[in-house]
């Protein structure tokens, strides 16, 4: 298949009629598959409501079919036809945090493809901030199934070129609106209970979201190993470098013994550090996601440094930690996946 590409300059006003939105919106329509970006990842749009939609998305990514997906919608209005109620702390959540990087779990009515809820009874629905996004799902009419644009073990897109990389022959259309913003993925919140329960931590944290409905309890599978989630798209090793990761806590001296180690064994070693203590560093491949002292630079790189080191020819990654309070405790989420729970600590 070729895979149509289109460019949109952020100036323009996108409010008013523009062609590269037509097309896509068009392709979708047809039952096509169209990336576009959102503020958190690039996404993978299909029409939510079609069967052959849908299973294209599956098998484009290479995806489980038993992970569902996140409906993308450009108004509060269109959740109505596809949640069978939104409780009232759903309802606080939306006018609080959408649009936004917040995702929402509801109980699901008829309507949409039962491949998007992967036979659950619940939906997830997300209403997202980006203006392309919401451009594209408006002129769409329809509302939108989309995981990350990635192939499935791979990184989630932060930029149209990743997207390119993994899908190209295998979507109909890219719309490639830059870089995004926030880097790792939404938050997802279980609303169907009394109290909301993270399901993955994202974009939106625990305090923000504390502050707005009061109480928020944490799925317990993210916080011990061996419990099934409730999202089930967290069970997956969401990606693995081709080095073995490890995140290491303890000092940068004790970081750079490791790499010295590994080096005078032959191996080749990589370092995942910050702008900041870059320069401390002596190993084959020293890359920076972003500022310490901003953590939401380094949300916002980490997977297009990840996949940076994927084409360095390494044995061997050793990563920084990073604080897990507000945006850290994504970017903390992740990379602990990324490197199969594995943690070194100095003194152990
Ligand atoms: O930021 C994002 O959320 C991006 C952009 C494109 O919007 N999308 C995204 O989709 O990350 P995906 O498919 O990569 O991740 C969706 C997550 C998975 O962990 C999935 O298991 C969970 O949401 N999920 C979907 N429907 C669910 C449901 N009904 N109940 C519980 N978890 C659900
Ligand atoms: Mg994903």
């Amino acid at each position: 298949m070729k895979t149509k590409s289109w460019t949109v300059d952020r100036k323009d006003d996108l409010s008013r009629s523009y062609p590269q939105i037509s097309q896509a919106a068009a392709l979708l329509k047809e039952n096509e598959l169209v990336a576009f970006p959102t503020e958190t990842v690039y996404g993978l749009g299909a029409n939510a409501q079609s069967d052959e939609a849908v299973a294209k998305i599956y098998q484009a990514k290479g995806r489980p079919s038993d992970n569902p997906l996140i409906v993308h919608v450009a108004d509060k209005e269109q959740v109505k036809k596809i949640a069978a109620k939104i409780p009232p702390l759903a309802e606080k959540l939306m006018e609080t945090f959408w649009p936004g990087p917040l995702t929402l779990v509801l109980p699901k009515q008829d309507g949409l493809s039962k491949l998007v809820t992967a036979g659950l009874e619940t939906v997830a629905v997300r209403m997202p901030e980006d203006a392309l996004a919401l451009a594209l799902i408006k002129e769409s009419g329809l509302p939108i199934a989309a995981p990350s644009a990635n192939l499935s073990g791979k990184p989630s897109p932060t930029l149209a070129e990743h997207v390119a990389h993994d899908l190209t022959g295998k979507i109909a259309g890219i719309l490639d609106g830059g870089p995004t913003g926030v880097g790792v993925e939404s938050t997802v919140v279980d609303c169907t209970g009394e109290v909301p329960v993270i399901l993955r931590p994202g974009g939106i944290t625990k305090e923000q979201l504390e502050e707005a409905v009061g109480t928020v309890e944490v799925d317990r599978a993210l916080l011990k190993e061996g419990e099934a989630p409730k999202a089930p798209g967290m069970k997956y090793t969401h990606y693995a470098p081709k080095a073995d990761l490890y995140i290491v806590k303890g000092s940068m001296e004790y970081l750079q013994s490791l790499v010295d180690q590994e080096r005078a064994a032959g191996r080749e070693a990589g370092v995942l550090t910050t702008e900041e203590n870059r320069a401390a560093y002596d190993a084959d491949a020293v890359l920076a996601a972003g500022w310490r002292s901003k953590p939401e630079t380094i949300a916002a790189h980490l997977y297009e440094v990840l996949r940076q080191f994927d084409e360095r020819d390494l044995d061997v990654i050793y990563s920084e930690s990073f604080s897990e309070e507000g945006v850290g405790s994504a970017i903390m989420n992740r990379l602990m996946k990324a490197a199969g729970q594995r943690v070194l600590t100095e003194n152990h």
